[in-house]
């Protein structure tokens, strides 16, 4: 039974992916016209810049229709399955905080002449690694040089071998380095708009609107958000998905049969896992060459790029990277259990908290400058989806919060795929919700209102999509100057057959 479910579930995706296939092939798109809607933008990628996928074959290809389902979120038959009122049992603190990091400024609340409080730095280095500062005793308000502090406080006499301090914490802030160097502007400063990247784990279309409901109005009333309810993940979990996104790229053949026209993977011999990221076509290093400056966090010591044991980026994936955190949470090399402890629950604080704060502070940092941020919420959703209802009122507040200073850009808020455990996944909806993640986009204020622009987003919204059009849009968006002199991308998606790179999102940048 269970495999007959996922053998169904597979066909339909296959069906879908290739159908979808057949139906862009056979639409008569207009050729786009370059020609800027909005701002003096660095001119798109030429044709020539990309690889295109190939003329998929049909022969022995069968199936030619595809029906786009209309999930009902609160179908009669999963119904059982769903827990509104499910919230955390009530906390309270445990720990009392003895060290503070605000606006940048280290304190410690101890007086105790006895003791002392010290704190060092976690410097980021790559996916697995970190590189410890210096410890200095925190003789007054101090101002660490770095985003992620490990603090401690010590009995100053106590000689017992193996001794422990008695308080460990640590704090996450974003550090600006502003005696850095910065590449030269370029001639008069064009605000770019920044590109923000939400992600839930394992959260389909209908949970988010079931699960999430001041947050859906919140985005839909104020930020005018459009909704995708048809993207379909591109396969089983997160790492995939996460290529296709991006990376735009496949890691697995799949089959010539009569529901697909067949494809090959993009990376052989499973080079997207023994060999290192940097280098490939990852979207980050896009929006830098684009003059972005860029983030990524999530929850989770390993993460969607380096599981179960790949290498992920060797170097700095992005400017910013919160992984120190993580990694002395539970990284094997530097895992403090203590720490991890205080830090979350007994502060009563989740990990998604810790995530979005770190956001927060990111998009208070950098005003100025074009922004890209990855935030990857692993933890929350991911074996229950039941625990997404008690945190309406946190995402609901980061967006209200921040709506003007999210007014001009682009945020993506999604999954990667559904729940794909527990009692809901095994009815013939939580099948098909684990294939269908959720996608919401909000459009720079100046592109909302615009009405080529809104209406060809809105025409795309209805259709079914994949994580590999969002990767064309975020190239599309990113559109860095062609003076890297990189390898042709690798580009599939709705549109990449075409004459040009637009997907999802990306038609609407250009006349046509
Ligand atoms: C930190 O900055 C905020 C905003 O500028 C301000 O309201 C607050 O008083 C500052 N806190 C401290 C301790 O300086
Ligand atoms: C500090 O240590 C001294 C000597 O052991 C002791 O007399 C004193 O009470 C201690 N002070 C505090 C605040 O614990
Ligand atoms: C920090 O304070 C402790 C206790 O007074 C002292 O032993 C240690 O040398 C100090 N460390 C530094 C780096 O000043
Ligand atoms: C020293 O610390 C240890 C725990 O690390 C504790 O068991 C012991 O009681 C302490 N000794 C003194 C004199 O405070
Ligand atoms: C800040 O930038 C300067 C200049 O690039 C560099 O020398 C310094 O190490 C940086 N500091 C930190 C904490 O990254
Ligand atoms: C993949 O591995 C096979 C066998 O080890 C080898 O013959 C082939 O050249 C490899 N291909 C690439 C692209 O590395
Ligand atoms: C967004 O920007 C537009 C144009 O400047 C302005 O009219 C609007 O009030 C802003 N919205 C928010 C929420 O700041
Ligand atoms: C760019 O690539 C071409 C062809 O590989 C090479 O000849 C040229 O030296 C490269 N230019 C730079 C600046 O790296």
């Amino acid at each position: 039974m269970s495999n007959y479910t996922v053998i169904k579930s597979v066909i339909i995706s296959l069906i879908a992916v290739s159908l979808l296939v057949m139906y862009l092939d056979n639409a008569s798109l207009n050729p786009f016209v370059f020609d800027y809607t909005f701002g003096d933008f660095p001119p798109p990628l030429e044709y020539d810049e990309i690889i295109p996928d190939e003329k998929p074959d049909y022969k022995g290809v069968f199936f030619d229709h595809c029906e786009l389902p209309h999930l009902n979120p609160w179908d009669p038959t999963i119904t059982r399955f769903l827990r509104p009122d499910n919230k955390p049992a009530p906390c309270k603190p445990t720990i009392k905080q003895l060290t503070k990091l605000e606006n940048g400024t280290l304190t410690t609340s101890n007086t105790d002449k006895n003791s002392t409080c010290a704190y060092r730095c976690l410097y980021p280095v790559n996916d697995y690694d970190l590189k410890y500062g210096n410890w200095a005793n925190i003789t007054k308000p101090m101002v660490p040089d770095c985003d992620i502090i490990e603090t401690k406080c010590f009995d100053n006499h106590n000689t017992t071998k193996g001794y422990v301090p008695f308080y460990e914490f640590m704090h996450a802030q974003v550090y600006r380095n502003d005696t850095k160097i910065e590449p030269e502007e370029n001639e008069e400063k064009i605000k770019l708009p920044d590109v923000y990247v939400i992600i839930i784990d394992a959260v389909s279309h209908s949970s988010f609107v079931r699960t999430l409901p001041r947050t859906y109005h919140e985005l839909m009333a104020n930020y005018e958000a459009i909704q995708f309810p048809h993207l379909n993940k591109v396969a089983l979990n997160s790492r995939p998905n996460a290529l296709a996104m991006f990376l735009g790229k496949s890691n697995r053949n799949i089959e010539k049969s009569p529901i697909s026209v067949g494809y090959t993977s993009d990376f052989q011999n499973n080079s997207d896992c023994r060999r290192p990221l940097d280098d490939d076509q990852w979207i980050g290093k896009r929006f830098k060459a684009a003059g972005y400056t860029t983030m990524m966090n999530d929850d989770w010591a390993l993460g969607p790029m380096n599981w179960p044991s790949c290498k992920g980026f060797v170097r700095m994936g992005t400017d910013h990277m919160m992984k120190p955190f993580q990694l002395k949470i539970e990284g094997r090399k530097y895992a403090n259990g203590q720490i991890g402890h205080n830090v979350h629950s007994a502060s009563c604080k989740e990990s998604f908290e810790s995530l979005m704060n770190y956001l927060d502070d990111f998009i208070t940092a950098y005003p100025d400058k074009p922004k890209f941020t990855i935030t990857w919420n692993v933890n929350l959703a991911h074996s229950n989806n039941n625990n997404l209802y008690h945190a309406d009122g946190s995402f609901y507040e980061f967006f209200r919060k921040n709506e003007e200073k999210l007014n001009n850009s682009f945020v993506f808020v999604l999954g990667d795929h559904g729940i794909r455990f527990g009692g809901l996944r095994h009815t013939a909806v939580g099948n098909i919700e684990d294939n269908n993640p959720f996608l919401l986009l909000t459009l720079p204020w100046s592109l909302r209102r615009d009405p080529q622009i809104s209406s060809t987003v809105r025409e795309n919204a209805h259709q079914l999509i994949t994580h590999y059009d969002l990767y064309a849009t975020f190239v599309d968006i990113a559109r860095p100057k062609s003076d890297t002199n990189s390898s042709k991308l690798i580009l599939h998606g709705l549109f990449s057959g075409k004459s040009s790179l637009c997907a999802v999102v990306c038609s609407r940048f250009y006349d046509h």
